[in-house]
C-alpha cells in the first residue's frame, strides 16, 4: 500500500523513518518533507493545506492512507474534506475531522470540553471584546501569575502567563481590542496558574477504543536550566521517571478514559492521535492543553521505543479494530536533542550546509533541504539525535556524542536536557 505524511518537521522524518520499516507499507510519499524524508520517502512539493493539491497527488499516486503530522490541516477540515470526496471517501485518514480537532483549535472549546466531562485542569473564565470589562474585573479577583490565552491557533504564541495585575490587563486588551494574535485573540482564556512538573501523553485511537503511548517529557525553552524564550521543543525523554504506576493510572482513569467516553458522548469522530499535555499538581495530573497530533520532539522519542508494526496500528485506527491491537514497547529510555539555528526563536540564518550527518546513527531532520546535493538547514529547529540507553543520563549523552559529529554555522543545542529528572 502507498502512503502519504503530510509535514515536513522532525516528526514527520520520524514517522516516515518507522513507516518504511512497515511490510505493508510499499512506497511512501512525505508532503512536503525535507532532505530527512527525502531518503525513506518521495517527497511531493505541496503545501501542508493545499487540500486541492493533495488530492490530486493521492489520486495520481494511488495512495490509501494519509497520516496528517501538523494541526493545521485537521483544524482547517482535511480529513472532512476527504470524507466528502468520492473519490477519496475510501482513504483512511490519520488526524481527527475538524469538529473534534477543535479541541485544540478552540481553548475555550477544549475548557468547556474538559468540565462537561468532569476531567481535571485549571479553573478558567472566556472572554471577548463585548466582554472585556468583566474581563479586567476577573483579572483583579485573581491571584498572580495570571494566564491569558488566545483561544485559536497562534503557531504556540499564543499563551502569556504575567506577574503583574497591569500588564496583565495591557495584554487582555492587547489581545481583544488590538487583535495581538489576529483572529486567534478574538476570544481570550483567563485561567488559574497551576504549578508542578510538565509531561507529555499521546493516546492513538480509532474513536472507539484506544492505547496509550509511552510518555515523554520535552523541554520547552531556549535556554538551559529552563529559561529564556519558549520554542517548539529543544528536546525529549521517554519514559519519564517520576511516572509512576499509581500516577499512570491516574492519568489513565482520570484523563484518557473520560476524554475517550466524552468524544464519544458528544458525538464527535476521532481517528488518530490525541496529545494530552499534563501537569502534575502535588500527586494529581491535569490537563494544560490539547493537541489533535503527536508532539514534536516528544515523536522522536516516544515512536523510536514502539517496537510494533506502526502501519499496522494506522490501518486497525482506519477500521475501527484497535481493540484488536496492542502496542510492543521497547524497555529502554530514549532522548532526542535538538539542534536549532543561531538565533532562534528569534531571527535566524538558513541555508547554511549541514556537515557530519550521513551515517547510521537515528538524526532526525527538522529544518533541512537537500540543494545541489547539500544538505542545508532551512529552519528554525534543524535536527534531532534521538538515542537509547539504560536511563535518561545514558542515553542524553549519547545523544550528545552524535552532535559532537555534526556542524552548520550557528548550531546551538542545549547540554542539559533530563536536569531535572
Ligand atoms: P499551551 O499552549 O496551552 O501548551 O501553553 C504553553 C505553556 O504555558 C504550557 O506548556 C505551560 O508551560 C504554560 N501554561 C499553560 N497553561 C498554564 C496554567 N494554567 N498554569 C501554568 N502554566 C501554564
Ligand atoms: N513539543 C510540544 C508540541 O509539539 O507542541
Amino acid at each position: 500500500m502507498n502512503v502519504l505524511v503530510i509535514g515536513s518537521g522532525g516528526r514527520e522524518h520520524t514517522l516516515c523513518w518507522k513507516l518504511q520499516q512497515s511490510k505493508g507499507c510499499t512506497q511512501l510519499y512525505a508532503a512536503p518533507g525535507n532532505a530527512g524524508t527525502a531518503k525513506c520517502a518521495i517527497n511531493l512539493p505541496l503545501d501542508v493545506t493545499d487540500f486541492e493539491g493533495i488530492k490530486e497527488a493521492v489520486l495520481a499516486n494511488n495512495i490509501s492512507l494519509v497520516i496528517v503530522g501538523p494541526e493545521e490541516p485537521l483544524v482547517r477540515g482535511l480529513h472532512d474534506y476527504f470524507l466528502a470526496d468520492s473519490a477519496l471517501s475510501s482513504v483512511g485518514v490519520i488526524g481527527p475531522q475538524k469538529a473534534a480537532a477543535n479541541l485544540e483549535g478552540s481553548k475555550a472549546f477544549a475548557k468547556a470540553f474538559m468540565n462537561r466531562h468532569h476531567i481535571p485542569t485549571a479553573k478558567y473564565a472566556e472572554f471577548t471584546v463585548e466582554t472585556l470589562a468583566e474581563g479586567e474585573a476577573f483579572l483583579e479577583e485573581s491571584i498572580p501569575p495570571y494566564v491569558l490565552k488566545a483561544d485559536g491557533l497562534a503557531a504556540g504564541k499564543g499563551v502569556l502567563i504575567l506577574q503583574d495585575l497591569k500588564t496583565a490587563k495591557e495584554e487582555l486588551k492587547a489581545m481583544l481590542l488590538d487583535k495581538k494574535f489576529g483572529a486567534a485573540s478574538q476570544k481570550v482564556v483567563i485561567e488559574e496558574f497551576l504549578s508542578g512538573i510538565e509531561l507529555s501523553c499521546f493516546v492513538l485511537t480509532d474513536g472507539k477504543s484506544y492505547l496509550t503511548l509511552p510518555m515523554a517529557k520535552d523541554y520547552k525553552r531556549i535556554g538551559e536550566g529552563d529559561t529564556g524564550l519558549n520554542t517548539g521543543g529543544m528536546g525529549a525523554i521517554s519514559p519519564v521517571p517520576f511516572v509512576t504506576d499509581e500516577f499512570r493510572s491516574k492519568i489513565e482513569n482520570q484523563i484518557v478514559k473520560p476524554t475517550i467516553e466524552g468524544l464519544k458522548k458528544d458525538g464527535l469522530p476521532y481517528k488518530g492521535f490525541i496529545f494530552i499535555g499534563l501537569i502534575k499538581v502535588g500527586d494529581n495530573p491535569k490537563v494544560i492543553e490539547y493537541n489533535v497530533r503527536l508532539g514534536d520532539p516528544e515523536t522522536e522519542v516516544v515512536i523510536p521505543r514502539i517496537t510494533s508494526d506502526l502501519l499496522e496500528l494506522f490501518l486497525a485506527v482506519d477500521k475501527e479494530r484497535l481493540h484488536e491491537m496492542s502496542i510492543d514497547i521497547h524497555e529502554d529510555t530514549a532522548a532526542t536533542v535538538m539542534a536549532v539555528s543561531g538565533g532562534y526563536p528569534e531571527s535566524y540564518l538558513k541555508g547554511k550546509e549541514i556537515k557530519g550527518i550521513d551515517g547510521n546513527k537515528l538524526v532526525f531532520h527538522a529544518g533541512t533541504t537537500m540543494q545541489d546535493a547539500i544538505i542545508k538547514t532551512s529552519g528554525g529547529r534543524v535536527l534531532a539525535a534521538t538515542s537509547y540507553g539504560k536511563n535518561h543520563i545514558e542515553a542524553v549523552s549519547k545523544c550528545y556524542e552524535i552532535l559532537g559529529e555534526i556542524h552548520f554555522e550557528g548550531m546551538y543545542y542545549r547540554k542539559d536536557i533530563g536536569f531535572d529528572l
